[in-house]
């Protein structure tokens, strides 16, 4: 069994990396809830040796949270080992080196997924951030670039080859963005290879505890990262945990999701500021209480809701606290 850079379990479940949404405050309600494993929001290598608070602000964590990763994203080899040593200093247990992120504005300059089009030099980069810190430096990326490009399997062997300490594969291309399914066979294929040591995390589509044990036994991945199923929904990883333990799986009262999400609001507040908070929690209520029966009045409330104060008043008669 590959053995993880860090302690954690048998086989661990991830929060995924989420720009604007797995910031201190949902990182660690998520972990409260059964993840094992937390990762910041990615952060631009540029910015962070430009000494940008905002980015500087992303490697914050507490001990608590650990095992931790600081994620990276960058396209110049100066600037990708300058931040890989600015967020060492953190003292994170590893530093993860985004090769996944699709955003046109990001992979045209050759970062996130746009290194998979120029595999020597995601080769080339990752090798000179490896040799500039002593934490262990882990990737996340996709199967390739289109449908026609899905070079993974190789390039997973050349990533360990030069030291890398733990791969994570969403199962899409870059040109999939978010669309159809995710197909993780080929990172089947990546445990079938008998030269692979090092761990691989499946990401992509597990949004219940059937699917994760599913995709665990098929692929015979070490462990798998929960990202959109978690928005809005930290009870995921309780679920999972349990139905894989074979325990029944527990329910979340209307009550406990009120409680839950308004204890999010108010850390979320306390670490990025009342109006960023607010906007960024629009993106949670649809989850948090899908299914609930005449929740649409409350819902617009709160998409217009532009103070702290006003998100908690919608709840006012259902606070259990
Ligand atoms: C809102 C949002 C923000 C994301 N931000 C990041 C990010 O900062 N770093 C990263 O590696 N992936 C990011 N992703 C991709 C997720 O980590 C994950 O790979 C993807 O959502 C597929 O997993 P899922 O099907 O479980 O959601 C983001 C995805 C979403 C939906």
């Amino acid at each position: 069994m590959a053995t993880f850079p860090f302690q954690t379990t048998d086989f661990p479940i991830f929060l995924a990396p989420m720009e604007a949404v797995t910031d201190a405050a949902f990182r660690r309600l998520c972990k409260s809830f059964g993840a094992d494993v937390l990762i910041s929001e990615f952060i631009s290598s540029d910015a962070l040796v430009r000494d940008i608070v905002d980015s500087q602000r992303k490697m914050l964590f507490e001990e608590d949270e650990r095992p931790f990763g600081i994620q990276i994203f960058g396209h110049n080899e100066e600037s990708l080992r300058g931040a890989a040593e600015i967020a060492e200093a953190c003292r994170p247990d590893f530093i993860d080196i985004n090769w996944g992120c699709p955003v046109k504005k990001i992979v045209t300059k050759g970062a996130g997924s746009g290194i998979l089009r120029d595999i020597p030099k995601m080769i080339e980069l990752t090798t000179a951030v490896v040799k500039s810190v002593k934490v262990p430096v882990t990737v996340k990326t996709r199967l390739g670039w289109d449908e026609s490009s899905k070079p993974i399997v190789e390039v997973a062997e050349m990533l360990q080859d030069i030291g890398i300490q733990m791969l994570t594969i969403h199962g899409r291309t870059r040109s999939q963005m978010y669309s159809g399914t995710a197909d993780w066979t080929l990172i089947g294929k990546i445990k079938e290879n008998p030269r692979m040591r090092i761990p691989i995390v499946g990401n992509g589509d597990i949004n219940s505890g059937e699917k994760a044990k599913a995709y665990r036994e098929r692929y015979g991945v070490d462990g798998v990262m929960i990202g959109r199923a978690a928005i809005g929904n930290p009870f995921i990883f309780t679920e999972i945990k349990q139905y894989l333990a074979g325990e029944e799986i527990p329910t979340f009262s209307y009550e406990k999701r009120v409680e839950i999400c308004l204890k999010h609001l108010r850390d979320a507040v306390m670490v990025k500021g009342e109006r960023t908070a607010v906007l960024e929690m629009r993106r949670h209520y649809a989850a948090y209480f899908r299914g609930v029966p005449n929740f649409k009045e409350k819902k617009v409330k709160l998409m217009l809701a532009q103070t702290l104060a006003e998100c908690e008043a919608v709840f006012s008669n259902c606070q259990t606290a």
